[in-house]
């Protein structure tokens, strides 16, 4: 029996196989992230033929047909459009989070909606009880019966299940429950997750489902478990958000069906998760009136613009070395951003401490908030109040020039929706904009030029 045991040494991180451990794995170069795991003597854990047994003949691609409402809805504006129109038929999505992020919540949405809709839908737990599951479903809604549970965590038992209930749905909450008896390693580990997401997928594309994948994810924010699960699956969803905050935000990392660009943006409510239509309004909510350093901005989050309110507290330093601190956005930037206004407009930051935060708890990086960043930085500076009427986007550049952003038409829209006034934007987007009605157009081609508009208030 021990003549067939093999153990090897997985890395954590990438899914590097070697056969002794290492203190620094070659693939990924991450320290102590080697594994002992024990891997099976048998050669075809899965199940599959030989080489020889099978005999598979090309197809023609002109041939293959594709119907037009391919794509299934669930429902929910916002996850349809992060997974580029609905989910397509023998995909499998793999959604990762941090604990208690909602997760479970939004899948099972998903299933009522499916179900609503006549879709066969099997959620598989292997983390709660039918109890809790039931517990959740009731914040959530009614169910019909096309929606069925199971609480297992063998892929073989799992595998059967599906084979003879043939659901269009399969929901796996979570992968690193689920474990194959072949493989003796732990739930949760490299080779268990490795083959466990390989049988889903033979049952994803093989049977035409639709299969859903929860992962936990590391301290790093990166679904535990190899690198290589993100390649296996179609479409990799983060969900990620603000534990103080109530809203959350859907991102697709990977995407093999649409753009990785979109975002969906949802609120945790007591009935479940709540699509949020218009984040801009969202986020701007509770903004105070005429107060100074606090100005709008704008950063496009896919091809959608979201409104965002930056505010920063300038004041004098009690130390020798100033404390910057930036909340929701890069910190570099921000000292970057100081350094200009410094340098180039003759603003005396070296002994002050500066607090940057992007009210909402939103992370954003687009340069295309530099000009919010500088002006509200330069209004709490100099005590200045920039009217609430005002939204202001651009790139600040080094030697203190606007540079031009993309989809400069589609932000000014967003702020015209939102009943802003007056938009400061980049002189070189000029052309793109044109002349829209009911909007008054600033252009700026230097910080300076801003700020003299600003201080002339
Ligand atoms: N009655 C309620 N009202 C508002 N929010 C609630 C309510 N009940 C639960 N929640 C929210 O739902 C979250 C739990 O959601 P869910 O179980 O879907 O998360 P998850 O991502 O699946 O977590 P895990 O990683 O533990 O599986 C809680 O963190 C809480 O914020
Ligand atoms: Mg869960």
């Amino acid at each position: 029996m021990l003549k067939n045991k093999k153990t090897v040494y997985f890395c954590q991180e990438c899914g590097y196989e070697s056969a002794k451990w290492m203190g620094q794995c070659p693939g990924c170069k991450t320290w102590n992230t080697f594994v002992e795991e024990t891997v099976s003597a048998k050669k075809n854990p899965s199940g599959n033929l030989k080489a020889s047994e099978k005999r598979q003949d090309p197809v023609i691609l002109k041939d293959i047909s594709l119907s037009e409402d391919e794509r299934q809805t669930t429902q929910i504006g916002e996850l349809d459009r992060v997974l580029g129109g609905g989910i397509v038929p023998g995909s499998l999505v793999l959604v990762g989070g941090d604990p208690g992020i909602g997760k479970s919540t939004l899948l099972l949405q998903v299933c009522r909606n499916l179900a609503e809709n006549q879709v066969a839908v099997l959620y598989i737990s292997g983390e709660e009880s039918l109890r809790q599951i039931k517990l959740r479903a009731n914040r959530i809604g009614d169910f019909n019966d096309k929606m069925q549970l199971l609480c297992e965590t063998n892929l073989e038992v799992i595998r059967e299940v599906i084979e003879r209930k043939k659901p269009d749905v399969v929901v796996i909450d979570s992968i690193q429950t689920m474990f194959h008896e072949d493989v003796s390693s732990a739930p949760g580990s490299v080779s268990q997750v490795r083959e466990s997401t390989n049988i889903l997928m033979q049952i994803a594309k093989g049977m035409g489902i639709s299969v859903f994948i929860v992962g936990h994810v590391t301290k790093e924010g990166n679904v535990a478990g190899p690198r290589v699960l993100e390649h296996m699956v179609d479409t990799v969803l983060y969900f990620e958000g603000d534990r103080h905050a109530s809203y959350r935000v859907l991102r697709a990392v990977k995407n093999r069906f649409g753009s990785t660009n979109e975002i969906g943006v949802f609120e945790m409510c007591n009935t479940g998760l709540e699509e949020v239509k218009n984040p801009s309004e969202y986020m701007l909510n509770g903004r105070p009136e005429d107060a100074s350093g606090s100005v709008v901005a704008c950063s496009m989050e896919g091809t959608r613009p979201i409104l965002v309110e930056i505010q920063a507290l300038v004041c004098q330093s009690n130390f020798g070395i100033p404390r910057r601190t930036a909340v929701g956005t890069d910190f570099n930037r921000v000292n970057l951003l100081m350094a200009v206004l410094e340098k180039k407009v003759g603003i005396h930051l070296g002994t002050s401490d500066a607090y940057v935060n992007i009210a909402g708890g939103m992370k954003m990086t687009e340069p295309a908030i530099d000009l919010g960043i500088c002006l509200a930085i330069v209004s709490s500076c100099k005590d200045v109040v920039i009217p609430d009427k005002v939204m202001v986007f651009g790139e600040v550049g080094l030697s203190g020039e606007i540079r031009a952003v993309s989809m400069a038409g589609q932000r000014v829209q967003e702020a015209k929706k939102l009943g802003f006034e007056t938009v400061m934007l980049p002189e070189v987007c000029k052309s793109s904009v044109g002349k829209p009605e009911g909007i008054n157009l600033v252009y700026v081609s230097q910080i300076r030029d801003a700020i003299s508009y600003i201080m002339r208030k």
